[in-house]
């Protein structure tokens, strides 16, 4: 059994296990969310050992000179020497200030941030409950923006979810840890399509890159697919109203059950997505939200021809 070293522990786990599960399973609680290499949440700092790239896909050439992998995708093997790496630290505590249910099974909340804290449209949060309990959320809000804003969709018997949905007071505190990820915009792309794809809740962080490509001024068209179950599972956050009068932004509502949402269509939004992808071929694609549907558009999107490096995805895969 290979013997990697966390900081000056040694750890033993078996050939083939990842980093982070071996680190899991040795009672090391470092950050995690997707698995799938997506989020970055699982940033470490190999000083030594094998660091094969499929660990540092999508890392920065500086974070890679670093020697910073991604857990979820770096095998244990002998020699590995791991540290900390990334915002593992504390990031304060979020107040929640203002809830808005816009369906049954969906919550808007805004939250005052701590000092220092301004996440950028797109990335994520892990929200952590007293009892120590943490769930990553993604970013709606811009960093000039007075609140964090989340989007939240209660899941039957969720914890985190439930609390935030329902039984956690205004007022209440939540530390975060983060913020994580790259499901940003690129700098000095303002020429360049976006197609943003949010499903169910996935809309929070794509809604926030719109308003990012807003406010700073894109010039190329921004298709926003905002995909749900039926018309009533679709919501409409106060950010997106006031957005819809943008004349770059195309607002695509697509639902799976008729009857059809209002400017929007009936049917799958894999086709949906390929469509738009037809007509602005070059766009940087962002895809989020519910994990098998988010999954099934990146493959369908990477053989209809988006770039690898042009494709980002954050499934909403449950933590288990
Ligand atoms: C990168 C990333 C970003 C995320 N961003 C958001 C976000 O912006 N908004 C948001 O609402 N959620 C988001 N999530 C999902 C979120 O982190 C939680 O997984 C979700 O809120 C459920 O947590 P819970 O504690 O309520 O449920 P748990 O108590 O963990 O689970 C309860 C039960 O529900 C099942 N379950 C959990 N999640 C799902 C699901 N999505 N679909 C079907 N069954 C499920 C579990 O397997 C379990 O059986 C994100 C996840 C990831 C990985
Ligand atoms: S948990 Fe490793 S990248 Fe998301």
């Amino acid at each position: 059994m290979p013997t990697f070293h966390w900081e000056d522990r040694a750890i033993e786990a078996p050939a083939g296990m990842s980093a982070l599960e071996a680190l899991l399973a040795a009672g090391v609680l470092i950050p995690s969310a997707c698995r799938a290499g997506a989020c970055q949440s699982c940033l470490v700092r190999a000083s030594a050992g094998t660091v094969p790239p499929a660990a540092q896909l999508g890392l920065k050439d500086d974070q890679r000179a670093r020697g910073e992998a991604l857990a979820c995708r770096l095998p244990v093997s002998d020699g590995l020497q791991l540290t900390p790496a990334g915002p593992s630290a504390l990031a304060g505590e979020l107040v929640l200030q203002r809830r808005l249910r816009p369906t049954p099974t969906v919550a808007v909340l805004y939250f005052s941030p701590p000092p220092g804290l301004r996440p950028l449209a797109g990335q994520l949060l892990h929200l952590i409950r007293e009892d120590g309990l943490s769930r990553p959320y993604s970013v709606a809000s811009l960093p000039e923006d007075e609140h964090i804003e989340l989007h939240v969709r209660q899941v039957p018997n969720g914890q985190m979810s439930t609390t935030l949905c329902d039984t956690a007071p205004i007022g209440a505190r939540l530390k975060a840890r983060g913020p994580f990820g790259d499901c940003t915009l690129r700098d000095g792309e303002q020429d360049r399509p976006l197609l943003l794809v949010g499903v169910g809740t996935g809309l929070a962080p794509m809604l926030g890159l719109a308003r990012d490509a807003h406010h700073r001024g894109w010039r190329a068209p921004v298709t926003l697919i905002q995909a749900g179950l039926n018309a009533e599972a679709l919501y409409t956050p106060e950010t997106l109203s006031r957005l819809s009068a943008w004349p770059m932004l195309r607002w695509r509502p697509v639902v799976l059950q008729g009857p059809a949402p209002e400017g929007g269509e009936v049917g799958d939004v894999v086709e949906a997505a390929k469509r738009a992808l037809a007509e602005t071929p070059e766009a940087r694609v962002y895809l989020c939200g519910d994990a098998p549907v988010v999954n099934r558009l990146r493959r369908a999107l990477f053989i209809a021809g988006a770039s690898l490096s042009a494709l980002h995805a954050d499934p909403f895969t449950p933590t288990t």
